[in-house]
């Protein structure tokens, strides 16, 4: 299998949890590619910390350019942050010919109009999918799931650390800075964390999100922002009492008027689903004039959260190339779909959620556990409703706890079996996508 050489500018939280994933999941990435993704080299400022990840087999550097000058490395993965050298580096790689993924938000809200021109002059790939919402495949989808629809508007939580925070001080009552200590120690939080606090991480982001969804030139300077470092968890209280969360939202619009960028905290009913988006996830609604609103979900920040944003493009410009932009139609090469055992419905675990109506006399619910027991199923709640009137038919309502299916339908048939119960028992399966 032919090898590709990529080289690591940066190998802290993400630049490490890119090893790490490159690691684990090899043997699907070449069967996804072609390709033996290598990490050759990789620099660092200080070679003596300890890091996240094996570098067994990686070549460290204190000095990035060795990695933009290697003739053998044609992919470079900038994770190093902040403007320069990151800059000057990315442009000398792209000079060279080289590919070039970043997951450095800030350097493309600001820069990015000239970092692109320059890919494109080269005719080499600039990719950027982890700059924005950590993990999410965003910008996979709006340049290519979403690229029939006019895009009118879109809104996102697009800081994990600031969602982190904000999901603390609600849930725990944590005082903010040691909340924003906590996000720091686990590696979600800008090296300056006034980015994330101030809003300005966010508004990187939201710029970049813009400029995909309404095709102009980044201009990060337009944006609004503020950030929620005055939201007391008082006002978290308050707003929880009103029936609202308080999120840290990124809004842009396009209207005959123009286009808004705003990012600042804002009050979201409990009702809506990206209310209920906690911690450290990140989540965005991109509503398309064809498809209506779409929702994206996922981790916004942490190492291989970002790392798997970071390989997808890995994995795009491996596909590119031999010259073909080909996309496979299944996802893996054509000759690498294996035959992998399918499993009937029998055999599936789910919990599940039954109701069944029964005689309102004593000894039913004794009867149904007993049943359900002998299936080796668990009870996780019960829920009786009281007949009216006293001695009609009435229901009970039981989520069990995980079961293989095949123990299920042996356990609904013994139910309804049963003397005391009436008809079908009605069964949903619960999920909890964990
Ligand atoms: P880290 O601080 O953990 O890692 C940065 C790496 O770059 C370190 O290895 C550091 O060396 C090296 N480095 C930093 N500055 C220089 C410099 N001036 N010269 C040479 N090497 C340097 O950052 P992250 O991994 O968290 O972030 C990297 C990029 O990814 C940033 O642009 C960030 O915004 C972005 N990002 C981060 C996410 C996250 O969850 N952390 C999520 C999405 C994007 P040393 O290790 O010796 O200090
Ligand atoms: N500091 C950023 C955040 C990292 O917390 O969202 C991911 O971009």
């Amino acid at each position: 299998m032919n090898v590709v050489k990529v080289g690591l500018l940066g190998l802290g939280t993400v630049g490490g949890g890119t090893v790490n994933v490159l690691a684990k999941n090899s043997e699907d990435i070449s069967r996804r590619t072609g390709y033996q993704v290598v990490v050759s080299k990789a620099s660092a400022r200080d070679l003596t910390r300890s890091r996240i990840c094996d570098t067994d087999g990686i070549q460290l550097t204190t000095n990035p350019q060795e990695i933009v000058n290697d003739p053998e490395i044609q992919i470079v993965v900038e994770l190093m942050g902040g403007e320069e050298p990151a800059k000057s580096l990315i442009l000398e790689a792209l000079k060279q010919g080289k590919h070039v993924i970043t997951a450095n938000k800030a350097l493309i809200a600001n820069h990015g109009n000239e970092l692109f021109a320059e890919a494109a002059k080269n005719n080499v790939v600039l990719a950027y999918e982890a700059a924005i919402a950590g993990g999410i495949p965003i910008v996979k989808a709006m340049r290519e799931g979403l690229t029939a629809n006019g895009i009118e508007w879109l809104a996102g939580i697009i800081n994990g650390t600031g969602n982190f925070i904000l999901t603390e001080m609600r849930d725990k009552g944590s005082a903010f800075a040691d909340v924003l200590q906590e996000a720091q120690d686990l590696g979600y939080a800008e090296a300056d964390p006034e980015y994330d606090v101030e809003g300005i991480d966010a508004a990187h982001k939201l710029c970049i999100l813009a400029s995909l969804a309404f095709g102009m030139p980044l201009n990060f300077k337009k944006v609004y922002t503020e950030g929620i470092s005055r939201i007391t968890p008082l006002d978290v209280t308050y707003a929880e009492e009103l029936g609202y969360r308080i999120k840290h939202l990124g809004v842009a619009r396009k209207s005959e008027a123009g286009v808004e960028m705003r990012v600042h905290p804002t009050l979201i009913s409990e009702k809506q689903l990206i209310a209920n988006v906690d911690g450290v996830m990140n989540a965005v609604v991109v509503k398309g004039n064809a498809v209506g609103p779409t929702l994206y979900y996922g981790p916004g920040a942490g190492a291989e959260a970002t790392a798997s944003a970071v390989i997808a493009d890995i994995v795009d410009i491996c596909r590119q190339l031999d010259g073909a932009n080909a996309v496979p139609a299944l996802g893996f090469m054509d000759e690498q779909l294996q035959d992998i055992p399918l499993l009937p419905i029998e055999d599936i675990t789910t919990a599940f959620y039954l109701r069944i109506s029964v005689e309102d006399k004593p000894g039913v619910m004794a009867a149904i556990t007993s049943v359900l027991a002998a299936n080796g199923i668990s009870i996780e709640a019960v829920l009786q409703k009281e007949a009216v009137p006293q001695g009609a038919s009435t229901d009970v309502i039981l989520l069990t706890d995980s079961v293989i299916e095949k123990s299920m339908i042996q356990a609904i048939k013994d139910i309804e079996a049963l003397d005391s119960t009436n008809g079908s028992v009605i069964r949903i399966r619960v999920e909890s996508l964990q």
